[in-house]
């Protein structure tokens, strides 16, 4: 089984960024905790980040067929971005949506999710546990 991780705007300033609400563990570290885990697991991960919504766009086209699952952490574009939510639902992949911080207890701007309704399920508010345990939701619960 192949897993896709996609990691939207700003994670790439994991560990820096507002440490007091993301933590100060960078994306390089858990994607070697994922990785590790993923190993263990016997399943192999690609892990990524961008800054742009039209090259999320594309990863997730390109994910048909060669993924069973996708997580994504949209970041900002969870709470702005048709394209994104259009994408997954075109691909038709299994998509886990995750968040280290609990997005709905945070302001109101975030409490919406435009990808939501399209995606499998949502893990958020777990720091960076959340990457794990959507591991562990794709391991267990993927569909047939
Ligand atoms: C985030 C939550 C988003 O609201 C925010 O824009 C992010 C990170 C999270 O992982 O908690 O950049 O997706």
């Amino acid at each position: 089984m192949n897993i896709l991780f996609l990691n939207g705007p700003n994670l790439n300033l994991l560990g820096q960024r507002q440490p007091e609400i993301y933590g100060r563990t960078t994306l390089g570290d858990i994607e070697a905790q994922v990785r590790e885990q993923a190993t263990k697991a016997g399943v192999t991960i690609d892990f990524r980040q961008s800054n742009h919504e039209g090259e999320l766009v594309t990863w997730i086209q390109q994910a048909r067929g060669k993924f069973a699952v996708i997580v994504l952490n949209a970041a900002a574009y969870t709470h702005t971005s048709v394209a994104l939510r259009d994408a997954i639902s075109a691909v038709e992949v299994p998509t886990i949506e995750i968040h280290l911080s609990n997005i709905h207890a945070r302001e109101e701007i975030r409490h919406r999710s435009l990808i939501a309704a399209v995606c499998w399920g949502q893990i958020a508010g777990f720091g960076e546990k959340s990457y794990y345990l959507a591991l562990q939701a794709a391991l267990q619960l993927k569909p047939s």
